[in-house]
């Protein structure tokens, strides 16, 4: 997969051995101080390797940002139950393809936070649950996974310390579900992917009912810069409570589409202008989905001095989420933008909780025929109703995911939606009666 040109303004350190020849052998990775934090961490106690990801303020990038650090010090090292390390490489927010060049063009790092994250809980096994469609990298993956067993990074007695680990690639079949931790860990174990109710967490009941600590790829990725250059020197390159890069997709109407790594509270505007090269055509913005279609989209006003960090995001009500930063220019239709959305969720809700399998399929129903030009006025309202009673309950947040990006489009843009009103349907749909949905 090719990967685009890079940012000046980018901050290269989960990604700073993209572009160099053979990135991804063993070879490579240890001329460029690979696996030195794991020599490291090796002689640190578990304590000290949770208190220095704490220092970084790491915050989870799979999507709700929790403190990287502090997740991993409710593993209960003391239960005689083997602990587990899981890494999310399901990668299924759209908008999001940031794991899947971390994995391409520098796999051992990935290795190696996860690693690091065994010696913290004392865990002796580890797998990469990584999504059907990335069959390129599981190949990619298996191969670095055998040449660190090769040089002793993995296996019995890692570089002579007696300390063992294995590492194993775990195919999803490409459900949104499995991204989800708990679904995560039932297909993991080869279930149906449903989601597991919360209380208790992974960190004390996860995979195979032990104590496990699940992150996304890029979290386990910021480890080894963690441990070898310091917490402090990756806190203070983002903003107080979040700290280090974030790497950003940007797609949509921009210039220069492609994932680039950016400190933590980069502004929006400067990102957008800068490192994607504007809107294209030199339109103007109309919306902004900050990470990934599960966030609620912003207008434009609402970008304004706006950073890419997560309680700036917070404060305007929406997330950071996993980074997945999509564009909208002027000419975007709005109501058809919810639909695409919606047409994702009602497809990849599990339905395993009513609220979401109902909800997202009577609302992509409701959008589809809004969309026709066959809505009537109150369908708007409807729509917003329907996406506010999915709130939270579903035993995991897809439903919230389908419903929060639905009512702030219908909120944001309700002017668009009552512009359909006025159109006239399509001349193979004008004769059709106005029909109750089926
Ligand atoms: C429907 C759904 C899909 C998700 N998909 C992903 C995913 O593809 N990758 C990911 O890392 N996290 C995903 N998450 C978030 C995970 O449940 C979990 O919070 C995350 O993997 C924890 O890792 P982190 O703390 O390092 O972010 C998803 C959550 C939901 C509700």
């Amino acid at each position: 997969m090719l990967y685009n040109e890079p940012s000046p303004l980018e901050i290269k350190v989960l990604t700073r051995r993209f572009g160099l020849p053979n990135s991804a052998h063993i070879d490579t990775y240890l001329a460029t101080d690979g696996y030195k934090a794991l020599r490291k961490a090796l002689e640190m106690t578990p304590k000290d390797i949770i208190e220095e990801v704490k220092v970084s303020n790491l915050r989870g990038r799979g999507g709700a940002g929790f403190p990287v650090g502090m997740k991993w010090s409710f593993v209960p090292r003391d239960s005689p139950k083997p602990k587990y390390i899981v890494v999310n490489a399901d990668e299924s927010e759209p908008g999001t393809c940031k794991d899947r060049l971390l994995m391409e063009f520098d796999p051992h790092q990935l290795i190696e936070g996860m690693l690091i994250g065994a010696l913290a809980v004392d865990a002796h096994a580890g797998y990469i649950y990584i999504r059907g469609e990335y069959r390129y990298l599981i190949d990619i993956l298996d191969k670095a996974i055998a040449e660190a067993y090769e040089r002793g990074y993995l296996g019995r007695n890692i570089l002579g310390t007696g300390f063992h680990f294995d590492a194993y690639t775990h195919t999803g079949a490409g459900a949104y579900e499995c991204g989800e931790e708990s679904a995560l860990l039932e297909s993991l174990e080869g279930k149906r992917g449903v989601p597991r109710i919360r209380p208790p967490f992974p960190a004390v009941v996860g995979a195979f009912q032990c104590p496990t600590i699940l992150n996304n790829v890029e979290s386990f990725c910021a480890v080894p810069p963690i441990i070898r250059d310091g917490g402090k020197a990756f806190a203070d390159l983002g903003v107080p409570k979040a700290g280090g890069t974030k790497l950003t997709c940007l797609s949509g109407h921009i210039n220069k589409p492609g994932v680039y790594e950016l400190p933590l509270g980069f502004p929006v505007d400067k990102m957008i202008q800068e490192v994607g090269g504007g809107i294209r055509g030199g339109k103007k913005l109309k919306a902004f989905i900050p990470g990934g279609s599960s966030c609620p989209v912003l207008t434009a006003a609402e970008c304004e001095g706006l950073t890419m960090d997560y309680d700036a995001m917070a404060a305007r009500k929406t997330m950071l989420g996993s980074g997945g930063v999509v564009i909208m220019d002027q000419d975007t239709d709005m109501v058809k933008a919810a639909l695409r959305i919606m047409r994702f969720y009602a497809h990849e809700s599990c339905g395993w909780c009513i609220p979401c399998r109902e909800g997202t399929a009577w609302l992509r129903k409701i959008l589809q025929r809004f969309s026709d030009g066959l809505g009537v006025r109150g369908d708007i309202n409807l729509i917003g109703e329907l996406a506010k009673n999915m709130l939270g309950r579903t035993f995991c947040p897809l439903g919230d995911a389908a419903a929060l990006p639905t009512i702030s489009i219908v909120e944001k843009f309700r002017d668009e939606f009552e512009a359909y009103l006025t159109r006239q349907p399509p001349p193979s749909r004008a004769e059709e009666p106005l029909r109750v949905i089926a």
